[in-house]
Order: C-alpha cells, then structure tokens, then sequence
C-alpha cells in the first residue's frame, strides 16, 4: 500500500486538516492517510493548549464523525520516550512488524498489510522550505517521500524548496493540489472563532468543555501544567479513553474551584487529574495496593481505587504529597472534617462537565459560590441512588454529612 502519514498537535482540529486529509487521498499518490496526533514534538513540548489524549481522542471522532474512509489515527507517540521527533516516529512507523499489525487492527486485509508498503510524510508547502532544518531529515526521507500540499497559485517557492531538498538530501518530494479553507488552530483559539471546527470536534469540545478561561490554567504554575501534560500521557497507557477524560476534566475543575474558594490551584490540578488513575489497574493489584495506603478501611470493590490510586500516584509517579494522595484516597467516599483540597476533588468528580447522569445544573451553579451547599446536594444525590440501589452508605460518607449538617 502506499501510506500517507499526517502529524500535528490539531488543538484543535479544523476543516483545513480535513481537507489536508481529502487532498492527499485524492492526490492519486496514496491509498491511506495515517494521522499522528503529536504527544511531545520539539516545537511544542508543553507549548499546546491541550494534553495529548484530548487531541488524540477529539481526532479520533472527527474522523469517525465525518466517516472519512482510508484514514487512522494513530497514538504511536505514546511509545515513544522523550521528544517525538519526524524521523523517530517513522522509524518505528515504518517497520514491517508495526504497520502490519497496526493496518489489521484497524480492519485492513491481512493481504494488503503485509505486502511491501510506501511512505509519504505528507506537510503543508509552507514548511517545505525549513525541511532541511527539521532533526534528521535525511533519515526521514530514508523512510518516506515528501508529500507537499500546495494551494493553487502558490507554486514557485515550493518548486525551488523541493528541488532543493532532493539535491542536497536525495528522496522525493511529490506535491499535490490543497483545495479547502486556510485556517489555523492557534487563530481559532486565539480569537474564539470556532466556525472552521468540524462538528463532530465541537461536540467533543463542548462535552469537555476545552478551550474555556477553566483549560487555559490560569494561575497554575508552570511546573504543575507539565506534570498535568506528563501524567496525561502517562495515564493513556493505563486507562480506556472515556475515564482517562473524566480525570483529566476532574483536574481542570478541580483547579478551577481551589481557585473560587482559595485552595492551590496547583495541588488540586494534580490531585484531581489522577483521581481515577488506578480504577483500570487488576482487582487483586487494586486490592494490595488499598491496603497499604488505608489498611482495611476500604474493602468494597468499587471503592478500592481510591486508595490504590494514593498509592500509585505515590509509587509510580513519586508524589510525596500527603494532602494530594489524601484527596486522592477519598474521592469516593468523603470522610470526616474534609480539607479543601479533598472537598474541592470529591465535588469535581460528581460533577465535570462530561457527567450526565442526571440535571447538574443546580449543583454546579451553586459550586461556583457555595462549597458545602454544592457538597451537600452533591451527597443528597449519592445518598438518594444508594438508597434507591438497596446499596449501603460508607460510614465514612455518614460522617461527612454529619459534617456538613445532614
Ligand atoms: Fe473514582
Ligand atoms: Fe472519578
């Protein structure tokens, strides 16, 4: 097959990485396009509005969304330590043994996966005359031609940079005609225009509620936007995609609360992002590792994640922090004289913008003003669904309404 390969941060995507996609299927000169949404390229290691598994999963539904056929995402960059540089990801790309059984599990005939493939990489024209800047370009054109979009009427220069390019570095550049909107996402997020954002992106950006004053992260420091973005990343390898997004929209709002009732932004971006990081992990894992941050205290199963969770951010993360594994720890279930911080996270949990099961409304308006009236509509709610599930209520949740005057 031959297999066009099309990378960016796409924060968001837009109709003119739709029609970069659509141009080069048309272009005659590949049958698939492969689209890379970056997790950490050199240009911007924590430059974009977004951590990577939004950007992966919203490019994902735009694509499903839009049907457009012969396109795959692909989260390859999840593999790969350290920057995510063109010429490492085509390394890995390219190799018999991934595209073969990248193209199957994407529902490509087992015949056409593994015959003999050809690579484009395919760019817009205006980056093809710092091509010979990028890392390693004559490694990348080792592993694939060059596929360059040229908008009509914008020909010479392109000529001159891709002859260029083959005289000084070899390879191939071949350019296809670009016909769609030229648009940018750094224009759309700079001006709030989002009419160039195909639908199915809006609603995933909606859903989430992205790209508001909540996701720009005011007044968290720059340390603690990294660790959000790394442990983002880190997440997506153990999470299936709806959860991961829960807490990563659970560490937005809980920052945005610590910063209506004077909380730290910072401690509670972090403990509310890793909320929910354990619940995917075996039960028996989940079980062991309960135990060693609470002893028995919680012996239910759906509850163990929050204590394996204290201990996982603990272990594997290296967060020495005791108020964030706190927070952590009792998310679920609340407790006794709650801290901010554990407050501000078990609220944000109930809450979120993606959560739907039932009118959030009132709940989340008063969260904006009055913390322990949102905590207790909050707990009613919990205390309602368990009464109507025939399910017990956590001692520990008795004590927090007891607290809060219920
Ligand atoms: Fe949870
Ligand atoms: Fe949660």
């Amino acid at each position: 097959m031959r297999i066009g390969i099309y990378g960016g941060s796409f924060d968001p995507v837009h109709n003119g990485h739709i029609a970069m996609i659509r141009s080069a299927l048309k272009s005659g000169f590949i049958d698939c396009v492969i689209v890379v949404p970056s997790v950490r390229n050199n240009f911007k290691l924590y430059a974009n509005k977004l951590p990577a598994p939004y950007r992966f999963f919203m490019m994902k539904e735009t694509v499903e969304g839009l049907g457009l056929k012969d396109c795959y995402v692909s989260d390859i960059e999840y593999g790969i330590d350290g920057v995510s540089y063109t010429a490492v990801v085509l390394a890995k790309l390219t190799s018999d043994e991934y595209i073969r059984e990248y193209l199957i599990s994407n529902d490509v005939k087992r015949r056409k996966a593994e015959e003999h493939h050809e690579f484009f990489w395919i760019m817009g024209s205006d980056t093809l005359g710092t091509f010979e800047t990028w890392y390693k370009p004559g490694e990348i054109l080792k592993y694939a031609s060059l596929l360059a979009a040229v908008r009509p009427g914008d020909n010479t220069d392109v000529d001159k940079a891709s002859a260029s390019i083959v005289k000084n570095l070899g390879g191939r550049v071949e350019l296809f005609r670009l016909d769609g909107v030229n648009c940018s996402s750094s224009g759309i997020t700079g001006s709030g225009d989002f009419s160039e954002v195909p639908e199915p992106a809006m609603e995933f950006i909606r859903r989430h509620a992205l790209y508001t004053a909540n996701t720009r992260l005011d007044g968290v420091s720059e340390d603690a936007r990294k660790q959000f973005f790394d442990y983002a990343t880190w997440m997506y390898q153990h999470l299936g995609s709806r959860r991961l997004l829960h807490t990563l929209n659970v560490g937005y709002l809980s920052a945005h609360l610590a910063e209506v009732f004077g909380c730290d932004k910072d401690k509670a971006l972090i403990a509310g992002a890793l909320h929910d990081c354990a619940k995917e992990l075996p039960a028996e894992q989940q079980l062991e590792m309960a135990k060693r941050y609470s002893g028995e205290l919680f012996t239910e199963k759906k509850l163990l994640h929050s204590p394996a969770g204290a201990t996982f951010a603990k272990e594997s993360l290296g967060i020495a922090d005791k108020e964030i594994l706190d927070a952590i720890c009792y998310h679920t279930t609340g407790k006794d004289n709650m801290t901010l911080l554990e407050k501000i996270v078990y609220l944000a949990d109930k809450i979120e913008p993606s959560r739907n099961y039932t009118d959030l409304t009132p709940i989340r308006q008063a969260a904006e003003k009055d913390l322990d009236s949102a905590m207790r509509m909050t707990a009613a709610a919990v205390r309602d669904k368990f009464v109507s599930q025939g399910r017990e209520i956590h001692p520990m949740t008795v004590l927090m309404m007891k607290d809060l005057g219920m």
